[in-house]
């Protein structure tokens, strides 16, 4: 059989996978499966995006890390824009089939957390939440053990001549990335005198405080919709969201800021 458009992008398939669970069903639960599936879709192609930005790095392809950190921030930017649409959704709509989600949540989204992990957020205690020889489990254990982006960009920063500290080289790729201040000297070396190299920074402040937009997107969208109500996933809340706020994943990269 010829390929066609349905066949290739298997859209009998796709378009089989948005199943109200309430009961009618409810005419809102629609826009909300569509919008979590279609973030999950995004956080795929991020991750695609990602690693391959990764390997970028590592041959110090830096022309190709611009361009695929400018497709990386561009999708970031569509991702905090499309809560616009989930918040068109009001409180009684959201609560006409809020219970039947259970103790479903995007607290789940086993890959937003491979995306903080391999962003350099890595918080070991979201692997318990998914059971052992799980799918999730084994790609976040993956994760876990993986280079996080800011490795990568520090083993490009050292390829390309920059006396990065050892220490930093050789760490713990399985801890958090942690404030370095012996790297800012580094780093206000390459803002000094390599525009190149620090605009690869600059776009990689750009995709941290794209992400920081969208926690805090989030956050005002579960305001507006739940007030202070527990969250399904069964965290305090807007609470909870509010502690993940600010924190960057390249702190050094904002430090250096006040020394230039
Ligand atoms: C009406 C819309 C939404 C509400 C009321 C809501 C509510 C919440 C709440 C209360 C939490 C905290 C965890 C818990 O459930 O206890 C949470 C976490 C989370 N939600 Fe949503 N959410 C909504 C839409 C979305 C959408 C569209 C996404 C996209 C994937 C999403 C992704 C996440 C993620 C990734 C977390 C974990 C954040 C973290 O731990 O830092 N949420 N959500």
């Amino acid at each position: 059989m010829a390929l066609t458009y349905s066949s290739y992008l298997k859209l009998d398939e796709l378009l089989a996978l948005q199943q109200p669970v309430s009961d009618g069903p409810e005419h809102d639960e629609t826009l909300f499966i569509v919008v979590h599936q279609v973030y999950e879709l995004w956080f795929k192609e991020m991750l695609h995006e990602v690693d391959y930005l990764k390997k970028l790095l590592e041959r110090r392809d830096t022309p190709r890390a611009l361009h695929t950190l400018k497709r990386v921030l561009t999708i970031l930017k569509v991702v905090v824009a499309q809560i616009d649409v989930l918040e068109t959704m009001t409180p009684l709509e959201f609560l006409t089939f809020r219970e039947r989600l259970e103790s479903g949540s995007g607290f789940q989204s086993f890959q937003f957390r491979e995306l903080e992990y391999l962003l350099g957020m890595k918080e070991a205690g979201a692997l318990s939440r998914y059971p052992a020889g799980s799918d999730a489990r084994r790609s976040l254990e993956r994760r876990l053990a993986e280079p996080t982006l800011w490795d990568a960009f520090l083993h490009f920063l050292a390829a390309s001549g920059y006396p990065v500290p050892k220490s930093l080289l050789e760490r713990d790729v399985r801890a958090s990335v942690a404030p370095a201040p012996e790297l800012h000297p580094v780093l206000i070396d390459v803002y000094r005198k390599d525009p190149v190299t620090s605009s690869l920074c600059e776009r990689l402040v750009d995709l941290d405080e794209g992400f920081q937009e969208w926690r805090y997107r989030h956050v005002k969208m579960v305001e507006r919709t739940i007030g202070t109500k527990r969250g399904t996933g069964g965290s305090e809340g807007a609470g909870y969201l509010r502690t993940t706020l600010h924190k960057p994943f390249f702190p050094d990269l904002w430090a250096i800021r006040t020394e230039l």
